[in-house]
């Protein structure tokens, strides 16, 4: 029988992840179909989709805006990575059971360690912080990344200080995290060895982070989680200035790896084809 899978989420159109699980399929020779459901915000409509997933012909679901959350809590079997976030963005049954998990700090953490292999070397062993900024879900699985990876100088900085302060809180005994208040991230870009940002702000070009990076270490890499437009503002700030960078959209391909390996049971490759797929998908939305 054809091994189905899906994307939830509302709205769902603007997914991408179709495109890359059925180029993956085809790839692999594999007979199985990736689909996009819809399911509508209201809580039940995700508990009666989970619930019904196998019936419904699936061996599993990602899940994405606005479900994440809801998803964990519906959850017979967290794995770490979704128990540190509180969100699950993969989901697969064992047996009867409905387990998931968060790949997205895998996505963010597989992608920049290919891209800057040596992004440590900013980091272990010299008076240099990961300076985070936000502290949405995006962020929580990206200090949890940072976390496993053994980074102990995380410096959060957010729009919404309290917000922060939570994650501070809840990763606090892992690591020695600072919060930062919004008004003073540029003060902070002079330790950094590592800047991220995880919120929205630079997506289709809406404001910009305001950062000077010339005022950065020289061997600081700068990350962006945004990739639409795949070079953001704060990118092109970071290579105007020397500085290495890394996208967002590497993130999106890694952090469909685990799921498309639990569901069709072959790891697949990110590739440049792939890459290029997606970005001539984005040109074409534009
Ligand atoms: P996700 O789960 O994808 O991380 P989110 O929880 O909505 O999404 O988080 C979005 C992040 O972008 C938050 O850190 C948010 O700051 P607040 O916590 O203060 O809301 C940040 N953000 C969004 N718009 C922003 C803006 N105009 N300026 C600064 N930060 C912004």
């Amino acid at each position: 029988m054809k091994r189905k899978a899906c994307v939830i989420g509302w709205p769902i159109e603007h997914s991408r992840s179709p495109i890359i699980h059925t180029h993956w399929l085809g790839r692999h020779g594999i007979d199985g179909r990736y689909d996009k459901v819809a399911v509508k915000p209201e809580a039940d409509a995700l508990c009666h989709f989970l619930k019904t997933l196998r019936q419904n012909g699936y061996v599993g679901c990602n899940v994405t805006v606005p479900h994440k959350e809801a998803a964990f809590g519906l959850l017979d079997r967290a794995d770490p990575s979704a128990k540190a976030v509180s969100a699950a963005n993969t989901i697969w049954m064992e047996g009867d059971l409905i387990c998931g998990a968060n790949t997205d700090t895998y996505g963010f953490m597989a992608h920049l360690t290919v891209t800057v292999p040596d992004w440590k070397s900013a980091l272990v062993g010299k008076d240099q912080t990961a300076l985070v900024l936000g502290a949405g879900g995006a962020a929580r699985a990206i200090v949890y990344g940072l976390i496993e990876a053994g980074i102990s100088q995380i410096v959060l900085c957010n729009r919404t200080l309290e917000r922060a302060q939570t994650v501070a809180r809840d990763f606090g005994q892992h690591a020695t995290i600072k919060t930062a208040d919004w008004s003073t991230r540029q003060a902070e870009v002079v330790r950094a060895g590592l800047i991220i940002n995880t919120t929205t702000m630079g997506m289709n070009d809406n404001g910009d982070l305001g950062l000077d990076l010339s005022a950065a270490p020289n061997d600081c890499v700068v990350a962006d989680i945004v990739y639409v437009p795949l070079e953001t503002g704060l990118l092109s700030a970071a290579k105007a200035s020397g500085l290495r960078t890394v996208d967002g959209l590497g993130m999106l391909l890694h952090q469909a790896v685990p799921g498309f390996e639990k569901w069709f049971g072959i790891r697949p490759d990110v590739t440049d084809e792939l890459r290029q797929i997606i970005i001539a998908d984005l040109a074409r939305a534009a």
